[in-house]
């Protein structure tokens, strides 16, 4: 049993009056003990709605009058329950990531304790029982003390558990107030610091539920699956029957009967056995999933089979509600991650509102429920004093493990128990685990932050690197610091299975590698599921001076600690549109691979239970992109885990230009989360080839002079085209307008390139040397023969040596086409500088163009119909797309290089009453086309800082380096970067219409 808090440790702390218990480390005074979420027939009163609220900048709040039900507060502004008072117009959202915002000094806060006083006048609706009476709370962020009709009920920390108190005897029918008042800062602060907004108030439901005498108040299913039976049985703390009519089932609670033919519970067939737990008084609604959760020889199990989660880390976030999210939100997320593959979610790092369990349950996802603890702030302190590890400490963060299991215990959806997050070592995480053993064994435990793994059923660690994860599999790791090599620790960690908490850091642009991570955690048995970082960008909506709508990250709150933009690295953007990172995340996790083998069609189960019953493979042939044949393939019955050979269809590579098959396996039926014909998986096999006609170039303005250095004054003439004499740019294409080509080995930095804490900080090291702002020197004009012009120069930075030469060569085709080949030569100091003794590579070898304004779409060959780059292309396929520019950018949050497309065959650049630019790539070009420059990008804070610069900006680049997720993470590898090498690429340029 567990002491409500420590009494004579309260004594010593001063209070205005009874009442002010926020530096009391206890968790809570005056509870009802924890006890299962459940949906009943019961009376309930949500008491949501229009609250009389006052803000104080202290913990003494309004005063001592708040409970007195005759105070007038009339006077008071009003404000919604359930939200946050910060996003309702009341002080402002504080981002500090790791920081406490407040001294490290525990269990005290400071003077400055922003409060909120809450106030409610309610009445009894008719009729309502006079039975118990149960106030709930499902969660008040930090601190809130409760009175009702001027009477002390209590007190509760731990924001994101839920609280009650027994109200018996105290309502009245008419004229009830009920007064809380919030702390922003208290000691359960200091256990509640995750990277995430601080969002004080009452931002869960409040209700009042009136409790039958001699009924049900908590109970336990414990639903097993083995070899095809399910065991069912339900402990209650009052007697009650449970009928399960699906089973023919009606069983006192305490008695087990074990049935045969069950179909199982599991996150791909979440078949949930509907029925009741009729008690004194009510029926209770109960959804039962069978399924067994062990670990054995190393691997996680589940109902005997292994199981691969492919996961998420989900926090709780809303652009304008913050942490209080409607239910449409909560099916929203589930939907898109469900549509999206994935099939587990890490609840970081808190539990969440109960109703998302519910919907776990119903839409199959495993879940790891993680408790509301997280002490990361002490790392500013050493670790000294880490709460974990300090007695005074040991009731709060029991208290929270508690409440967590007792709330969610039901849920066939959680799996796993995680005990908190980042939150160093410390004794009463040995105490959790017990209590927790003891209370439900039937669930693996999970912390990653203790080098012992003692406490944690599962080895465990945060974005490793490749290699890294190689080992591990092989369970041939390299022992944890601070842990002995051969050591009883040692030892057993090894024999662990590996989950993959947090990986692949989705901040801004990216991550990258998403399909490199998923073949090793296919590889090895030992891992049982990896969970990217994270779901959705916590941006807050704002309006900028226009009243646009924008996100703001921490940077656009002005105040210290500050946690800036680490926020955004969600792989939803924060109104929860998919970023093309969830598209390649579908993409490597798909759940049937397919592959074309021998002239068949082999077809992979990736799934861990489920068959390919449910898909329909569908297929079609393009030519260059344009559709020719297509049908249906009809795929043999293939389990769980096992492949099928079918043969291809006889499809000819009959079309023009690259012939591609594509195979889908899309949902036969529609469900409950997408519809008929969704695409869980796709294929793409190259036909053949034939030689592509290229349009023909329009007709050139002028005729096509002989060999001249002719026209205006300064201009250089091949065939259509004009360039500048001096500088041998392209001046004119026939009638495109355009000036370029300018040697481009720069991006905007994406949020990776900057790297982590000085480490990986490639961006910064651009910028040093200069690559950023390359200048250009043209030292020679040649022709060497009447079709061609080579213009030969150097580009490089103020400041150093290092640079390109570079060799631009034109040669005029027959057809009136321009060929344009681009060799460009590393000169200088790249490696080691003499100044700064850094080794630098380039992020892009490009060529950058400027064209007029007045082009509006691209259309192209190649892959799309989104961005992709080196390390994050798998997503993409091969076809044609149309675009406009507009729609060819990304809005990140944070602007940042974006919209670029690898593999590009060919593409056109269209605008209305402008003759076309068309490029074919000799044979692939990566192209990114936009209103503004990469130096535009980079200068912008958000996005509506970003203006038309009047001109279209197109890249037709060698390529560029992947994009990596070294934000937070290893570094970008190798096979992704550029290195400093001579380069060559061609392209051959034409205007083509009028
Ligand atoms: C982890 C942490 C997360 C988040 C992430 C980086 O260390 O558990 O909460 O901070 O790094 O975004």
């Amino acid at each position: 049993m567990i002491a409500d808090f420590d009494a004579d440790f309260h004594a010593d702390f001063h209070a205005d009056f009874p009442g002010d218990f926020h530096g009391d480390p206890g968790p809570g005074t005056g509870r009802r003990a924890p006890r299962a979420d459940f949906v009943s027939d019961a009376p309930r009163l949500s008491l949501n709605g229009q609250w009389r609220f006052l803000l104080s900048g202290t913990a003494a709040g309004t005063g001592t009058g708040l409970p007195d039900p005759a105070l007038d507060d009339s006077g008071w502004e009003r404000i919604t329950v359930p939200s946050h008072w910060v996003l309702e117009g009341h002080g402002r959202p504080l981002y500090t990531n790791t920081a406490y915002p407040f001294p490290i000094d525990p269990p005290y806060l400071p003077d400055d304790n922003p409060t909120g006083d809450y106030r409610l006048r309610f009445d009894l609706p008719a009729g309502w029982p006079a039975a118990r009476d149960v106030l709930r709370f499902q969660g008040v962020d930090s601190c809130g003390t409760v009175w009702l009709n001027g009477e002390l009920l209590g007190h509760s920390k731990g924001s994101r558990l839920p609280f009650e108190f027994d109200v018996t005897g105290r309502l009245r029918e008419r004229g009830n107030v009920l007064a809380v008042r919030v702390h922003r800062w208290s000691s359960g602060s200091y256990l509640e610091d995750q990277d995430m907004w601080w969002l004080p108030g009452i931002f869960r439901d409040v209700e009042l539920l009136s409790r039958p005498e001699g009924g049900i108040d908590d109970f336990t299913v414990h639903a097993s699956y083995r070899d095809g039976a399910g065991t069912l049985l339900v402990t209650a703390d009052a007697p009650g029957l449970v009928e399960l009519p699906a089973l023919g089932l009606a069983i006192p609670t305490g008695e087990q009967v074990t049935v045969p033919g069950v179909r199982p519970w599991s996150a791909e067939d979440p078949h949930l056995y509907r029925g009741t737990l009729t008690a004194v008084g009510e029926t209770i609604d109960l959804a039962v999933g069978f399924r067994t959760v062990e670990i054995a020889g190393g691997r996680l199990l589940v109902n005997g089979r292994p199981i691969l989660m492919r996961g998420v880390n989900r926090h709780e976030h809303d652009p304008d509600r913050g942490r209080s999210l409607d239910r449409a939100t909560m099916i929203r997320d589930i939907e898109l991650m469900k549509r999206h593959n994935v099939n587990a979610v890490r609840t970081s790092h808190y539990p969440p509102h109960p109703e998302f369990l519910r919907l776990c349950d119903e839409y199959g996802l495993w879940v790891v429920d993680e408790c509301d603890i997280e002490t990361h702030g002490f790392i500013y302190a050493g670790w000294e004093g880490n709460p974990p590890a300090e007695p005074m400490w040991r009731d709060a963060l029991l208290d929270r493990a508690r409440r967590m299991v007792e709330r969610d215990k039901n849920h066939p959806s959680v799996i796993i128990w995680s005990l908190g997050n980042e939150s160093g070592s410390g004794a009463a995480f040995g105490d959790i685990e017990e209590w927790i053993r003891e209370r439900d064994p039937t669930r693996p435990l999970h912390y990653e932050r203790d080098p012992s793994y003692r406490h944690s059923d599962f080895y465990s660690l945060m974005y490793p690197a490749q290699d890294t994860l190689e080992r591990i599999g092989q369970r041939e790791e390299e022992t944890p610091a601070g842990v002995e090599p051969g050591s009883p620790d040692d030892v057993r960690r090894r024999e662990l299975p590996f989950l993959l908490c947090e990986y692949a850091h989705a901040m801004g642009n990216g991550p990258g590698s998403l399909v490199d991570y998923q073949r090793i955690l296919e590889s090895y048995e030992r891992f049982c599921g990896a969970f990217v970082w994270e779901w959705i960008d916590h941006g807050l909506a704002g309006r900028d001076a226009l009243g646009r709508r924008y996100y703001r990250h921490g940077g656009d709150i002005d105040a210290s600690p500050n946690g800036e933009r680490f926020c955004l690295d969600g792989l939803l953007f924060p109104d929860r549109t998919p970023s093309p990172g969830l598209l390649e995340l579908s993409k490597a996790i798909e759940p049937v691979a397919m592959e074309v083998a021998g002239g068949e069609l082999v077809v992979t189960s990736k799934y861990d239970f489920a068959a390919l019953d449910h898909l329909a493979f569908r297929w079609f042939v393009e030519s260059d992109g344009v559709r020719g044949a297509s049908g249906t393939l009809s795929v043999p019955h293939c389990p769980a885990r096992s492949s099928v050979r079918v043969p291809l269809p006889s499809a000819e590579a009959g079309g023009e230009g690259e012939t591609w098959l594509t195979v889908e396996a899309v949902l036969a039926e529609a469900n409950r989360w997408a519809p008929a014909g969704h695409v869980i998986a796709f294929t793409q096999t190259h036909l053949g080839t034939t030689t592509r006609r290229r349009p023909a170039p329009a007709p050139a303005p002028a005729p096509a002079a002989p060999p001249a250095v002719g026209g205006r004054a300064g201009e250089v003439r091949l065939g259509a085209a004009v360039f500048d004499g001096r500088t041998g740019r392209l001046a004119r294409l026939g009638d495109v307008e355009l000036d370029g080509p300018v040697l481009d080995v720069w991006r905007a930095p994406i949020e990776n390139d900057h790297g982590l804490g000085g480490a990986n900080a490639l961006a910064a090291d651009w910028e040093a040397v200069g690559i950023d702002r390359f200048l250009h020197r043209t030292a020679a004009l040649e022709r060497p023969d009447e079709r061609t012009l080579v213009v030969r120069g150097r580009s490089g930075p103020a400041t150093r040596t290092l640079g390109f030469r570079t060799t631009y060569t034109y040669r005029l085709h027959d057809d009136g086409t321009l060929h344009l080949r681009i060799d460009a030569d590393p000169v200088g100091d790249w490696d080691d500088t003499a100044y700064g003794h850094l080794t630098v590579t380039p992020p892009r070898m490009g060529t950058r163009f400027a064209l007029p304004g007045g082009y509006t779409d691209v259309t192209w060959f190649g892959l799309g119909p989104g961005e992709s780059y080196a390390d994050s292309r798998a997503a993409a396929r091969v076809g044609r797309f149309r675009s406009s520019i507009d729609a060819l950018q990304t809005p990140y949050v944070v602007p940042q290089e974006n919209g670029n497309h690898v593999g590009t065959r060919w593409l056109e650049v269209s605008g209305d009453g402008l003759p076309t630019l068309r490029v074919d790539g000799e044979p692939h070009v990566d192209f990114t086309a936009r209103r503004w420059t990469g130096e535009a990008l980079r200068a912008a804070r958000h996005p509506h800082d970003l203006t038309d610069s009047g001109r279209v900006w197109l890249n037709l680049d060698h390529g560029q380096q992947g994009i990596g997720s070294a934000s937070c993470g290893p570094a970008l590898p190798e096979r992704y970067r550029l290195k400093v090498r001579p380069y060559t690429w061609s392209m051959t340029l034409a205007a083509v219409r009028p």
